[in-house]
């Protein structure tokens, strides 16, 4: 007989449901952030070198120029999504104070999920070393961590999770296709994660959700796997320019939404934490917004485009460096792939 799932640090569903009740501001707030870079640093050199080898030209000069990029990690063969994905979680469980057993619900937001099925969430609780809470994966490509953490933030909210892992987690090296200069310069891979947990204090103070399918064909991987084989291209294919001038449009708007949401100004947030893509989509933002460069963290220097990974990589990155502190007011924004974007604002 298959043993039944158990939730056994978990209190039972109607206990949850009684302190929704009990509880009329229920909230949920970030109580610790992790992140996993993967060893192998590969620099802008590194890649004009790789490239070079196989007759593509590329310089470092145009990758810092146009992206701000100088360095992304990559995995070695083999590595996986939920691999990354359970370092940056043991991270943030430690910063949190608090075990796998605390957990009730993961969501994990990847578009390189390790397989088919099942989620990587599931595969990340498997090496956790937990059973019977909830897990599930979301695909919004490089806004699936604002997806990802407004789903959290909602069921926490409604009492359906107490204590919630929020994790992005990519190995888009994967998908890369290394003879198209114009994409593969962009992208590298790596894990973040935050553990949200209900709180009588914001926490996420508003968010909100996008998408634009009309724009389906300006980035995506198309291939699938189908009777035994891919069919379609399994590598990446964007638009760099459309994907640019709809980024820049987005991103401000959905600031300004989440701001009227809260009833906020711009001048109130502490630090901006957009998708990390490109410095100049990124400072674009922020100016549209009349806030500081030096408000913004800024990880794609080091990193590149880790997709879902880039948002919580930068929180931890901010958090660590102690530039991000408790009460400070954080924006973060994702755009990507479908199209999708959207903002959460948090007071951490
Ligand atoms: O994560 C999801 C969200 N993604 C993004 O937000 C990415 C948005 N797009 C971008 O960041 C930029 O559009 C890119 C960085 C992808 C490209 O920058 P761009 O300034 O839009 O360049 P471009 O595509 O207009 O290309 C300009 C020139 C072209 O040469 P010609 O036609 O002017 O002779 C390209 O062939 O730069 C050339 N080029 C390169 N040259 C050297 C493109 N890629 C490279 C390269 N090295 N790697």
């Amino acid at each position: 007989m298959s043993p039944r799932p158990t939730n056994d640090h978990h209190r039972s569903d109607a206990a949850a449901g009684r302190e929704t009740q009990a509880t009329s501001r229920r909230f949920a707030r970030i109580a610790g952030t992790g992140s996993h870079l993967p060893p192998d640093r590969v620099t802008n050199q590194d890649l004009v070198e790789r490239l070079a080898r196989d007759g593509i030209d590329t310089s470092d000069d145009w990758i810092v120029e146009r992206t701000g990029i100088r360095a992304r990690h990559y995995v070695q063969r083999g590595v996986t999504s939920s691999q990354l994905g359970v370092l940056a979680a043991r991270q943030a469980l430690d910063a949190a104070g608090c075990t796998a057993q605390d957990i009730d619900l993961i969501i994990c937001a990847t578009s390189t999920p390790d397989m088919v099925f099942p989620s990587t969430a599931c595969l990340i609780q498997r090496a956790l070393g937990v059973h019977g809470c909830a897990a599930f994966d979301v695909q919004a490509v490089c806004s699936g961590f604002i997806y990802a953490l407004t789903v959290a933030d909602s069921m926490i909210r409604t009492g359906a999770a107490r204590r919630a892992l929020v994790i992005g987690a990519e190995v888009f090296s994967r998908l890369l296709d290394f003879s198209d200069r114009t994409t593969c310069v962009l992208f590298g891979d790596g894990a973040g994660a935050v553990v949200l947990e209900a709180s009588d204090q914001p926490g996420v103070v508003a968010s909100r959700l996008h998408a634009d399918s009309r724009h389906v064909d300006i980035l995506n991987v198309p291939g699938q796997i189908a009777y035994g084989e891919i069919v379609g291209s399994p590598l990446l294919k964007m638009e760099g320019q459309a994907v640019f001038k709809l980024a820049v449009s987005v991103l401000d708007q959905c600031a300004h939404e989440v701001l009227s949401l809260a009833g906020r100004e711009p001048q109130s947030i502490d630090w901006l934490i957009p998708h990390q893509a490109n410095l100049r989509i990124m400072f674009g933002t922020a100016r549209k917004l009349h806030l500081p460069l030096d408000k913004v963290i800024v990880t794609v220097d080091q990193h590149g485009n880790t997709s879902a990974a880039s948002i919580p990589l930068a929180l931890d990155e901010g958090v660590r460096s102690g530039r991000i502190q408790r009460g400070h007011s954080l924006m973060l924004e994702g755009v990507g792939g479908g199209f999708t974007w959207g903002a959460v604002l948090v007071d951490y």
